[in-house]
């Protein structure tokens, strides 16, 4: 049987990663978090002095691109890959409110975004890959076989990742979360570069009221269709 390309985008915090996860385990393809290579790079933004007064200084980091090496190494007891930014494991420091916070701005920079499109195509370029990000089935693959849109609503959103945050011990206000969860959507979808729209041919899934368990098996299912016809 043929391997094929799954691109799943769609606004933050709707649970892609958590399908994307799931779907590349039954199918046992390889699973890329394209949105942490977005915020591994906003880490290094914020660390080393690229993050001045809340403003970017996109000339400095433009030119320190070539200095950030990205990379995913499968951690077996969790069952997926963690981030490492120029060898450190940095899966927990990038998932931050404050990371959160910038990732949006820095994921506007046209030259980063260049560059991660490009990893990501090498990433995926054998195929049996599932892919999740904002622009995944529009730029990175719009050849991919299979393409999933996922939507919820802001508060619905707001309140997982809330969960979420508090469940890894960070003191964090409800009323924030939704402000960043409103402000990453205008920006993501308002950029010049790559804005996130829905890719043609995707299928669109409002989960807002879905279950998990639900929701994997309808695109499971039409992932196994898609890929016997390959
Ligand atoms: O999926 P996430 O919330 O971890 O993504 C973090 C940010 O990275 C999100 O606000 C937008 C940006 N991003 C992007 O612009 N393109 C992608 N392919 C993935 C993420």
């Amino acid at each position: 049987m043929n391997k094929i390309t799954i691109a799943i985008d769609g606004f933050s915090s709707t649970g892609k990663s958590t399908l994307a996860k799931q779907l590349a385990k039954k199918l046992e393809y390889v699973y890329v978090d394209t949105g942490a290579m977005y915020r591994a790079v906003t880490l290094y933004a914020m660390n080393n002095g690229f993050v001045v007064d809340g403003e970017i200084d996109t000339a400095g980091l433009t030119k320190d691109l070539d200095s950030i090496e990205l990379k995913f190494v499968f951690n077996p007891d969790l069952g997926f890959a963690e981030m490492y930014l120029n060898g450190e494991n940095v899966e927990r420091q990038i998932r931050t409110l404050e990371v959160s916070n910038y990732v949006s701005q820095i994921a506007e920079i046209k030259e980063v975004r260049t560059r991660l499109v490009a990893l990501q195509q090498n990433m995926g370029k054998d195929k049996g890959v599932v892919m999740d990000g904002r622009d995944i089935g529009t730029v990175v693959f719009p050849d991919a076989e299979l393409k999933i849109f996922m939507t919820a609503s802001p508060e619905k959103r707001a309140v997982r990742r809330y969960k979420e945050l508090l469940d890894r011990g960070e003191d964090v206000k409800y009323e924030d979360i939704l402000e960043n969860v409103q402000k990453r959507d205008y920006i993501d979808s308002h950029r010049e570069n790559s804005p996130l729209k829905k890719a043609e041919g995707a299928i669109e899934f409002d989960n807002s009221d879905m279950g998990l368990v639900q929701q994997f098996e309808r695109i499971y299912e039409h992932a196994l269709r898609i890929i016997e016809k390959n």
